[in-house]
């Protein structure tokens, strides 16, 4: 049975927005690895997509990677078509491409403000708006309730629960995610359980972010930072655990935010 080798999610099929490479890609990897075929999409990444569709192809899962640009209505439907014509369907939708900008309150301009809140918070209602008439059942299929659900997976951000102080517009834009995840987990049960996962610090091994890294991982009850490993498996939990479990914000921070 496939529930019990290792592959939850064999016969499932899973898109995952801005999976090129960084934490989106390590989400892709963890699906595929527990048995998901897997569209993971792209703005300016093309090569980085190429790369992961062949390491997710070498896990077993058919991989593909669409082009889309989340703030546009046109790209995202073309892109869900595409997907949902290659999978068959969509079971899981992991709303992961955002924007990320270090600007001071003063200095911050509307069009600054506007851009993050299209891609970080309209991008994922309109990519999960979209999506829904291929995530939804037929009526006639499958008689048990449980396995009627759909899971979206938002990812939220520590940033949209804790103020930094030079970023309102990135932890305003996530805190409108968070309030989407809830919402959109009242709207759309019993069909689909709709959760986010809030990472905090995460080293992604990045030469420029070194020192910024190691005080922030002093300030962390965990002493460290974490791993893109350790935010994939959250959001496998998601999209493995229980449907009962909807409209939940999980933080993955080592403790940083207490
Ligand atoms: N890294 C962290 O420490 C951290 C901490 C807290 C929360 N998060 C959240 O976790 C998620 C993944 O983090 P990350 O650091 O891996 O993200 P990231 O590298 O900042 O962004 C992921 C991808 O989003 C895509 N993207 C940006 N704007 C887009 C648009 N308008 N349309 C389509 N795609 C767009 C980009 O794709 P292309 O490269 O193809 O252009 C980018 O590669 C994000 O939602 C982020 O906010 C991350």
């Amino acid at each position: 049975m496939a529930k019990q080798d290792g592959q939850p999610l064999r016969g499932k099929t899973a898109v995952i927005t801005g999976a090129a490479k960084r934490l989106g890609r390590a989400s892709a990897m963890a699906l595929a690895q527990a048995g998901a075929d897997v569209a993971i999409t792209y703005r300016h990444s093309g090569r980085e997509a190429r790369q992961t569709v062949a390491e997710l192809a070498d896990l077993g899962a058919r991989a593909l990677a669409l082009p889309c640009d989340v703030t546009d209505e046109a790209s995202v439907r073309a892109m869900l078509k595409d997907a949902a014509s290659a999978l068959g369907r969509i079971d899981i939708l992991i709303n992961n491409a955002a924007n990320y900008e270090t600007v001071e309150l003063d200095k911050l301009t509307l069009r600054q403000w506007d851009q993050m809140f299209a891609s970080n918070a309209r991008g994922p209602f309109l990519v999960s708006r979209e999506a829904l008439k291929y995530m939804r059942r037929r009526k006639t299929l499958p008689p048990r309730l449980h396995e009627l659900s759909g899971r979206i997976i938002n990812m939220g951000s520590l940033g949209g629960i804790r103020p930094w102080a030079t970023h309102a517009h990135y932890c305003s834009s996530k805190a409108a995610l968070h309030m989407l995840t809830k919402l959109m987990a009242k709207a759309l049960a019993p069909e689909i359980a709709v959760n986010a996962v809030a990472p905090g610090m995460v080293d992604l091994g990045e030469r420029a972010a070194a020192a910024f890294m190691r005080r922030m991982a002093r300030q962390t009850p965990m002493h460290r930072n974490g791993y893109a490993e350790e935010v994939a498996a959250a959001v496998l939990f998601f999209a493995t655990g229980p449907s009962f479990i909807t409209g939940q914000i999980l933080t993955v921070d080592g403790g940083l935010g207490l």
